[in-house]
């Protein structure tokens, strides 16, 4: 029997999933290969547009690269566009296992989050640390991860925003234990603790991890301390 997509297994540690928006994009292979190496679980792919975020960052052409590095590593890309349902194709014939799209974006979340597990990826929808996790109420039959920004969107290596972690709570006692919350934005091993421990199973992390000297020891240090 083939292995449950990561976003919809029951999990015994959170999943860590270094951003490549902080990496050396002059050297992309060699720094997908090394968070790879220090244990990332997955490769988060920031997609911004200048125009639903103040940025531009990557496409498909770049989320195309990453697979042909790591071909069984598990690509998470988070749309940070106006337009999702533009380029839900693009991102699955570039290789993504996972596409998230905003809340705020959308007209009718639901039917891309459809769109997107039809394609046989697993499908998430996000929250900018404004918007209420009621927008996510009616939606959590249809993903398979609830994405709670813990910065606004469109810059790395912003202050975590602790206002967010109440709506971790609020989701995470509504979800199934398979479907996952992702935080995204300041973890570092402090705030790691504070996301894990309001509900959240799945960090992204981009300076912290791509800023470390020794990134096996960052990532480690993003999960909890096994107890002996
Ligand atoms: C922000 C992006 C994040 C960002 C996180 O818009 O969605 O993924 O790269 O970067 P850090 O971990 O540096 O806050
Ligand atoms: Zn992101």
């Amino acid at each position: 029997m083939a292995a449950l997509p990561l976003f919809r297994r029951a999990l015994d540690a959170p999943l860590i999933g270094p951003s490549i928006l902080s990496a050396d994009f002059a050297h992309l292979a060699r720094e997908i290969r090394s968070v790879l190496a220090a244990g990332a679980d997955y490769i988060h792919v920031d997609v911004m547009d200048g125009h639903f975020v103040p940025n531009l960052s990557m496409g498909p052409a770049v989320c195309a690269s990453v697979r042909r590095v790591a071909p069984r590593s598990f690509i998470d890309v988070h749309l940070m566009v106006s337009d999702p349902a533009m380029f839900i194709e693009a991102f699955v014939d570039s290789g993504a296992n996972h596409i998230t799209v905003h809340v705020e974006a959308c007209r009718k979340p639901r039917n891309l989050l459809e769109r997107i597990r039809g394609e046989g990826l697993t499908a998430g929808v996000a929250i900018k640390p404004e918007t209420s996790w009621r927008a996510l109420e009616g939606l959590i039959r249809w993903a398979d991860l609830f994405l709670v920004m813990s910065v606004h969107p469109g810059f790395g290596g912003q202050t975590f925003l602790r206002s967010t972690l109440p709506k971790v709570r609020a989701l995470r006692a509504r979800i199934a234990p398979t479907q996952r919350i992702e935080l995204d934005g300041g973890v570092n091993r402090e705030t790691a603790r504070l996301c894990l421990a309001a509900g959240g199973d799945a960090l992204v992390a981009g300076s912290f991890v791509f800023g470390a000297a020794d990134r096996t020891e960052a990532i480690r240090s993003l999960r909890p301390r096994r107890r002996r």
